[in-house]
């Protein structure tokens, strides 16, 4: 500073300064902040006024010290801005940062959980009604040989119910197998073959899985669906525990409202065989599945003297009936994996 200025063009620039250093401060978001800059910038702020008349200062020392004040007044004022500006969009800054954030260990707020699909749903629901029934849970590979999946089932080479199988058959893997005796099980009931060849009776079991056939896909079918399937060996079973269970189970897994029917029919792996049908509570029925005495050639290929004991199988399918379950119009919707139809069953 210097004495040699005149006093009130020097007052002047002061009350500039402080004013424009006042607004700086009283900015309180950098939007306002660039406002005051602005209008500090302009030819006509405060300063910039006596910035003209610089040049009509006639004395040189005085020029010179009104010049200075000036310059350090914008030095000042500046300074100010940027220290301001940087206080501003600090807080702004943490501001977005706290708004936008997105915490990934908030999972129950946040993103989305799976769930089950609503097939696996349905057989987690089966399986928990037949272990209720005192039923254990059995699987068996999906890819069989000829023997499991047709002889032993009593389905001889030239059976003609093999053709109703539409078998999708698979390069033998090893020299241990012939060409077409290796395949892609067309049902669930092979693993009946294998749970008699593994557990002693009483046998009281459910075999859930994936199956396959040789079809073209409509609103009813699919060449990969699921089924499950039933098998109970002991002493003196009878048609009349077949008919027990099959009601017991649909009561328990339709609701009380529901009944069950048997209809005669054929399976070359039981005899006799029939087909079960559930009875909606509005009077209708849904077709389910076979089922049927286990037939004598069967308990012999599965090592069980069919003199001692005799059983009851059954089978179904679980695609279906979580189709029936859910009001599914077409099957293949159930498998395009397309999350707005999926996240209607969590
Ligand atoms: N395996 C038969 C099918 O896929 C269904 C079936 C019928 C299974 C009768 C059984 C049974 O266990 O006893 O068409």
């Amino acid at each position: 500073m210097t004495g040699k200025a005149t006093p009130s063009l020097r007052d002047e620039v002061d009350k500039a300064r402080q004013s424009a250093v006042s607004a700086i401060a009283s900015a309180t978001d950098t939007a306002s902040l660039r406002k005051v800059a602005a209008e500090l910038a302009n030819k006509k702020s405060a300063l910039n006024a006596i910035r003209a008349q610089l040049g009509k200062i006639e004395d040189a020392a005085e020029k010179k010290a009104v010049g200075q004040a000036l310059s350090e007044a914008t030095a000042e004022i500046e300074s100010a801005r940027v220290a301001r500006e940087n206080e501003l969009g600090d807080a702004e800054f943490a501001a977005q940062v706290e708004r936008e954030r997105m915490d990934l260990t908030e999972f129950l707020t946040g993103p989305r959980r799976g769930t089950a699909h609503i097939v696996t749903q349905a057989t987690e629901r089966l399986e928990d009604v037949f272990i209720g029934l005192g039923f254990q849970v059995a699987e068996g590979p999906e890819v069989e040989t000829d023997f499991y999946n047709f002889e032993a089932l009593n389905m001889p080479a030239s059976h003609p119910a093999r053709s109703e199988f539409d078998t999708m058959f698979i390069e033998p893997f090893s020299d241990q197998h012939e060409a077409n005796t290796v395949l892609l099980r067309t049902h669930t009931s092979p693993v009946q073959i294998r749970v008699m060849q593994s557990w002693k009776p009483p046998i009281y079991a459910i075999m859930p899985g994936r199956v396959f056939r040789r079809d073209t896909p409509d609103a009813t079918h699919m060449p990969v669906f699921h089924q499950i399937e039933g098998l109970v060996i002991d002493k003196g079973i009878t048609f009349a525990h077949l008919a027990g269970i099959i009601e017991a189970f649909t009561k328990a897994f339709f609701g009380n409202e529901f009944t069950s029917r048997l209809r005669p029919s054929f399976f070359p792996f039981t005899e006799p065989s029939a087909e079960f049908d559930i009875r909606r509570a509005n009077g209708s029925w849904i077709e389910l599945g076979g089922c049927g005495m286990v037939h004598p050639n069967v308990l012999a290929a599965g090592g069980i003297d069919p003199d001692e004991y005799t059983g009851f199988a059954f089978g179904f399918g679980i695609d279906r009936m979580a189709k029936e379950r859910h009001g599914v119009e077409d099957i293949r919707e159930m498998y395009t994996n397309d999350l707005r139809f999926l996240r209607q069953f969590t």
